[in-house]
């Protein structure tokens, strides 16, 4: 059996290790999503850009290697986001590559869901 999927490991709130897999070209929000990933109040808008609570950390050398730059309105709502990291982006902004495989990201302690506010 061929295998197509990238392994994407969330760590999570309380330092537990889920590794999901995913497709090229589905965000770090839908591969949350496709594989029930337990992490509460995550992609609160559904990747419409509102509330920032999507938010993941990437490691220093996966951040640079991301092929895709954050446009004004994820910076927007980055600025609003808990706990905001120089390596940090919008689950839903950011797709998956065939270079990611293995990849792990930190979902930070709290969300901060911009509509609240
Ligand atoms: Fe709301 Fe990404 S899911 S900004």
């Amino acid at each position: 059996k061929i295998f197509l999927g990238i392994n994407v490991t969330f760590v999570t709130r309380g330092n537990e290790k889920i590794t999901v897999q995913g497709k090229v070209g589905e965000s770090f929000l839908d591969v949350a999503v496709n594989n029930d990933v337990d992490l509460e109040g995550f992609g609160a808008c559904e990747g419409t850009l509102s509330c920032s609570t999507c938010h993941i950390i990437f490691k220093p050398e996966d951040f640079r290697k991301l092929s895709s730059k954050p446009t004004d309105e994820e910076l927007d709502m980055l600025d609003l986001a808990y706990g905001l990291t120089d390596t940090s982006r919008l689950g839903c902004q950011v797709n998956l590559t065939k270079e990611m495989d293995n990849i792990e990201v930190v979902v930070p302690e709290a969300t901060s869901d911009a509509r609240d506010i």
